[in-house]
């Protein structure tokens, strides 16, 4: 490894899978050096319900990705998502004290954006994300600093969480000796992993249909305007075939996962599946069309309440230019991208992880677009950080985060 490059490690917690995501940092970018995976059993609909069972499946996801990049992963970026997890937009002024923007000046205007929301003492905040700056009159402003100006307003978007979700996820990595350096929403990851820049600019609905939940964030102008979670995922898909067909959970995934079709028009009528019987009785042999006629509804009702939630969202269709982008393993099913355009009405593609080198083709998956955009996140946030400057001795949290690593850089 060069001198110059970092190691940073996403930790996605799902409700199926965990995933541990190790990506080497450069001014190149982020090569991925380490995959691991483990199912996971311990969740409910995204949140940890089972400390013990988190623990071991994060262990042994992260011991596979060690093993794979050849280094030992101290720190972690963990996704946090879930019924839980709610978002607010507001904002907050500063007055600028030497009439031209400093750092310092947008420090403090987050810092009262964060102090101006008042929270339960069960909840705490995620993410403070600026959305835009306004400098005196001047709307729009997306970096302040050095601008000239009497006023700061910052508007943002506040993402929290119940603090329990997120401190049973802390719990569950430091009981893997895993230092958590920050809880990232999962969706938001995901953005990063998955949409290119003109989405980003024109504006996207980004859908990461996952296990247990189908999280929603939208992007406007580069920023974070709206996050919900739909407490529907691929696993409601697997319950609706196991308990329609009368065959266990694990024939109801796999048959999903290789015959599943969200739109029943799109499937060859003479195209027969041997489903298995639970309690002994005989296999049934069965026209394909029957699984896309008991999946077609549930994709229906979910893509009808991510679309209940964009309306709830109030933003103008215009400035949702470049579409949906849907990720998450459930994303994979035929016919999912052609049920959500139906129902939303606008352009709608799969999302993969982009942009990223190494191990690119291990990754290139909808299941692991929360774990490579939590590598970027780290990368993005350690560098964007005022601890961005490596301090020569060490010291401070950049080095903290060196040495939590234990490697030489
Ligand atoms: N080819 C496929 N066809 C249909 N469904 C699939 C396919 N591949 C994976 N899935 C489904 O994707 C879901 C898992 O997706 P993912 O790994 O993104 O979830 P997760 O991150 O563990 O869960 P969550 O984000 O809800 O906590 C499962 O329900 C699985 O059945
Ligand atoms: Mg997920």
């Amino acid at each position: 490894m060069s001198t110059d490059s970092e190691l940073i490690v996403g930790l996605d917690i799902g409700t199926t899978k965990i995933a541990a995501v190790v990506g080497e940092v450069s001014d190149h970018g982020i090569d991925i050096i380490g995959l691991g995976t483990h199912p996971s059993h311990g969740l409910r609909k995204g949140v940890v319900v089972n400390i013990d069972t988190t623990v071991n499946a994060i262990h042994a996801a992260v011991e596979e990705a060690e093993q794979m990049a050849g280094c030992e992963v101290n720190t972690v970026f963990a996704g946090i998502s879930g019924g839980h997890i709610q978002a607010l937009n507001t904002r907050a002024v500063t007055a600028v004290k030497e009439r031209e923007v400093r750092p310092s000046d947008v420090a403090r205007v987050m810092e009262t954006a964060r102090n101006t929301c008042l929270l339960p003492m069960d909840r705490e905040i995620v993410h403070v994300l600026p959305t835009e700056y306004v400098v005196d009159h001047q709307d729009g402003v997306k970096e302040p600093v050095g601008m000239s100006g009497g006023r700061l307003e910052a508007r943002v978007h506040i993402v929290t969480a119940a603090s329990t979700s997120s401190q049973n996820i802390i719990k569950c990595c430091q009981r893997c000796d895993l230092v958590v350096a920050a809880v990232v929403l999962e969706p938001l990851a995901s953005t990063l992993a998955c949409l290119d820049d003109a989405e980003q600019e024109l504006g996207a609905v980004l859908i990461d249909i996952g296990g247990g939940t189908t999280d929603i964030v939208i992007v406007q102008d580069r920023s974070v305007v709206f996050t919900t979670v739909v407490p529907l995922g691929g696993n409601n898909f697997t319950n609706d075939l196991a308990v329609g067909l009368r065959t266990p959970m694990g024939e109801a995934e796999r048959l999903k996962q290789r015959f599943g079709c969200a739109l029943v028009d799109m499937v060859d009528p003479q195209e027969e599946v041997q489903v298995p019987a639970v309690g002994g009785r005989r296999p049934q042999v069965i026209s394909r069309q029957i699984l896309g006629e008991i999946l077609e509804p549930r994709a229906e009702e979910l893509f009808t309440l991510v679309g209940e939630a964009i309306e709830r969202a109030g933003i103008p269709e215009e400035n949702l230019a470049s579409g949906a982008v849907i990720t998450g393993g459930a994303s994979a099913m035929g016919g999912m991208v052609e049920m959500a355009e139906m129902v939303l009405g606008m352009p709608v593609r799969v999302g993969l992880p982009r942009n990223v080198g190494g191990l690119a083709e291990v990754v290139r998956s909808p299941r692991y677009s929360t774990g490579v955009g939590l590598v970027r996140y780290g990368a993005e946030n350690v560098e964007g950080l005022p601890l961005g400057d490596p301090e020569p001795d060490g010291r401070g949290l950049w080095g903290s985060i060196k040495r939590m690593f234990g490697r030489a850089f």
